[in-house]
């Protein structure tokens, strides 16, 4: 066992992780590749179900081809608008544009790519028919998601701006095709990076009083 203790001072450790913030604006550096491989490095650590690393890290630094994926989820926002359920939504749908949208200007966009990955016990109770009575992630979802967490919290550690955003998958397909993603490969998330040229201040947190059972 590494003792991590020894490694980083814990209050250090628990402020990296309660003063990482989403950033939505990005200055225009360039982001060099040895930080990008670092923080790449880092989600590869992460645990997964049965270590399967169900992950895969499309690095987009290209203006054009960011511009492409943005555009697409702006069309997708223009046809969903057209729909005639979204008639009395329209301000309230358009609200979301830009939070959906605003990746295209960063300069690196990270599209996480997961793939579905099964243990023989999940494919033999599925194929013994046994429907479960609600939605649950499955372990690969799980896996990917602690993949970028543990994105999110290295490149704050080398003081860029990172959000986590699924508002794009809107045009999960569409980003695919841009991005040449084949099965069994899905588009889970789109992270875009950069040094932040905003500051927003932290973000409440429920107090563990409203988000914790102790069980007696
Ligand atoms: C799974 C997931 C999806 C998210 N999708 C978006 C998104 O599409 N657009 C966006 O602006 N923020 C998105 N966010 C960022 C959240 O809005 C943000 O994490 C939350 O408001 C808390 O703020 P903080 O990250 O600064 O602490 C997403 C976060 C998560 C975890």
């Amino acid at each position: 066992m590494i003792f991590l203790e020894k490694i980083i001072d814990k209050e250090s450790f628990f402020e990296i992780i309660a003063k990482r913030r989403s950033i939505r604006v990005f200055s225009n550096d360039p982001v060099p590749k040895a930080d990008l491989e670092r923080i790449l490095a880092a989600a590869t650590f992460a645990p997964s179900g049965t270590n399967s690393q169900p992950w895969h890290f499309v690095v987009v630094k290209t203006e054009s081809i960011r511009k492409k994926m943005a555009a697409a989820v702006e069309a997708k926002m223009d046809e969903i608008l057209t729909w005639p359920e979204t008639a009395d939504k329209v301000r309230r749908i358009n609200a979301y544009r830009r939070s959906f949208t605003f990746f295209g200007d960063a300069p690196v966009v990270i599209a996480v790519l997961g793939k579905d990955h099964q243990t023989i016990v999940r494919k033999t109770i599925e194929s013994h028919g046994v429907v479960q009575s609600r939605n649950r992630p499955s372990s690969a979802h799980l896996s990917v998601a602690a993949a970028i967490q543990n994105l999110l919290l290295f490149a704050s550690v080398l003081g860029y701006g990172t959000c986590w955003m699924t508002g794009p998958l809107i045009a999960a397909q569409e980003i695919e095709e841009i991005l040449g993603v084949e099965e069994p490969w899905y588009l889970s998330s789109v992270v875009p990076l950069g040094r932040p040229a905003e500051h927003p201040v932290i973000r409440s947190r429920k107090g563990l009083d409203k988000v914790v059972t102790w069980m007696p």
